[in-house]
């Protein structure tokens, strides 16, 4: 069963094995990637202007900052190149793929054509070593979105970069922008993150030599044997504190020791756009001394709103506007019920830092989805759903397995849909876990406030029902952002029929 599991998401079975399509009931014909319907829907997004790249996946050494690590990675570093492109432009990107593994490229958060979207069995073939695949899609939304491979574990290696799509009509009122990434990383540690999926799935009953906890002594809430589940208080102020123990931390592909340095001059007013590219860790941002004011949530406007640290969940993004004093100050990314901090350093002046990082994160007001009202003209316009779909989000971790509906992918059944239909979908997490709940191809209004974003953290037994515009036809993952989680079965389709 796992073998043929493991196969399929490593797309050993060819494109779509289309069986995994024709599920589909009452004779309802899927929408597939090459079809009619994905080419006139791109033709209508009337790209202005090309922007090319090229990327390279291959085995690299790099050097987190005296932590050095054999590892995968888009070129040389991590994170890989940042791309550039203005919202309504296309972005052709060249992927050559010399890992020895296949992979595939996923534009994280973007409406793009299905056949695009890089996910192997669901949209293309995946890349072969040796083998490579161009990239060429309009992108309609300006904002923060990142890329990274949709295949096995691989996001928890190297192989991320982050995806700046500029807004044309951006006001630009600020007066320098960052990029931020942050990690959590354990590739070339002594072991990969097929190793951490090895233990997690081996089963909690085996004991290992590093004491006895089981999987290999990476399970979260090292106080009990069900790891970070149900822990009470071991997961945070987001309830959820994860499922592996990471050696480290990273912004910028820095560990705390040598951490990546900004600098700017006191009173600058700076954009900051945060990714959280980690597997398994939500962070609670932080800038000691500073206040932080959020703009945009997943790419879209927000009512700016402010406050002292911000709750960043598995592929969520976030921007951020913040007047800087003058001095050297610490930016703290703290792990969510766990050890550890991943840390930057703002500087505006000379000396050290005058708060310590471990004194920055643990008091004061916490941003998060609760606090956020969308930016009047950003919602999904109010109108009756045609078609509910219920998912409620589960798991065990002996055996190691996460389910949408009681069954783990590609068993999951999919989630049907037409094209024009205002679809809902009411997501239940019905464990004591968190749960990112990302969708390709689409954004949704967050019912309640009306927040528009592609990925959404919901807390132990949270329920958040998510209405989208069915808009984009093929064929769609929709996913939990953990990595282990979706590997091991948190995954279905948002499928198009006709
Ligand atoms: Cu960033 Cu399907 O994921
Ligand atoms: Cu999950």
């Amino acid at each position: 069963m796992s073998a043929t599991r493991r196969s399929v998401l490593t797309g050993g079975l060819g494109l779509l094995g289309l069986g995994a399509l024709s599920a589909c009931g009452g004779g309802a014909r899927p929408v597939g990637p090459r079809s009619a319907a994905v080419a006139s829907t791109e033709a209508a997004r009337h790209a202005r202007g090309l922007v090319t790249a090229s990327l390279r996946a291959a085995p690299a050494t790099v050097d987190l900052g005296g932590v050095v690590v054999d590892t995968w990675a888009f070129g040389d570093t991590v994170p890989g190149p940042t791309l550039r492109v203005d919202g309504g432009q296309v972005l052709r990107v060249d992927v050559r793929n010399d890992l020895p593994a296949d992979t595939s490229v996923h534009w994280h958060g973007i409406r793009l054509r299905n056949d695009m979207d890089g996910v192997p069995m669901m949209t293309q073939d995946a890349i072969r070593p040796g083998g490579a695949f161009r990239y060429e899609f309009t992108v309609p939304d300006p904002g923060t979105y990142f890329f990274h491979p949709h295949v096995g574990v691989q996001l928890d290696r190297g192989l991320y970069g982050v995806l700046v799509v500029e807004d044309p009509h951006e006001p630009g009122r600020y007066d320098d922008e960052w990029v931020l990434v942050l990690d959590d990383w354990v590739d070339g540690t002594g072991r990969t993150p097929d190793d951490v999926l090895a233990g997690l799935t081996a089963g909690s009953g085996t004991a290992d030599a590093s004491g006895g906890h089981g999987m290999g002594g990476m399970m979260g809430g090292s106080t009990s044997g069900m790891g970070g589940m149900g822990s009470g208080g071991m997961g945070g102020m987001s309830g959820g504190g994860g499922d592996v123990v990471y050696p480290h931390y990273l912004v910028n592909g820095r560990v705390p020791d040598d951490p990546d340095v900004l600098r700017a001059r006191p009173g600058d007013r700076i954009r900051l756009r945060v990714v959280n590219a980690a597997s398994d860790t939500v962070f609670r941002l932080s800038l000691a001394g500073h206040r932080l004011t959020v703009t945009h949530s997943d790419g879209w406007p927000v009512e700016p709103v402010e406050g002292d640290m911000l709750l960043l969940a598995m592929g969520e993004r976030y921007d951020l506007l913040v007047t800087l004093g003058d001095g050297a100050f610490p930016l703290t990314a703290t792990p969510e019920g766990k050890d550890g901090q991943a840390l930057a350093l703002v500087r505006t002046a000379g000396g050290t830092p005058r708060t310590t990082a471990a004194a920055t994160a643990t008091s004061g007001s916490v941003l998060s989805l609760e606090s956020l009202r969308p930016l009047a003209g950003t919602t999904i316009a109010a109108r009756e759903s045609d078609r509910t779909h219920d998912l409620a989000l589960s798991g065990s971790m002996n055996p190691y397995r996460w389910t949408i509906n009681g069954r783990s992918f590609p068993d999951t059944d999919p989630l049907e849909v037409r094209s024009s239909e205002r679809v809902s979908l009411a997501v239940s997490n019905m464990s004591m876990m968190v749960h990112p709940f990302h969708l390709h191809g689409h954004t949704f209004s967050v019912r309640g406030s009306g927040v528009r974003k592609d990925t959404v953290l919901l807390r132990p037994m949270q329920r958040l029902v998510l209405d989208l515009d069915a808009d984009n036809p093929g064929q769609w993952a929709a996913h939990c952002h953990n990595a282990y989680h979706a590997e091991t079965g948190m995954m279905t389709t948002l499928g198009y029929v006709t």
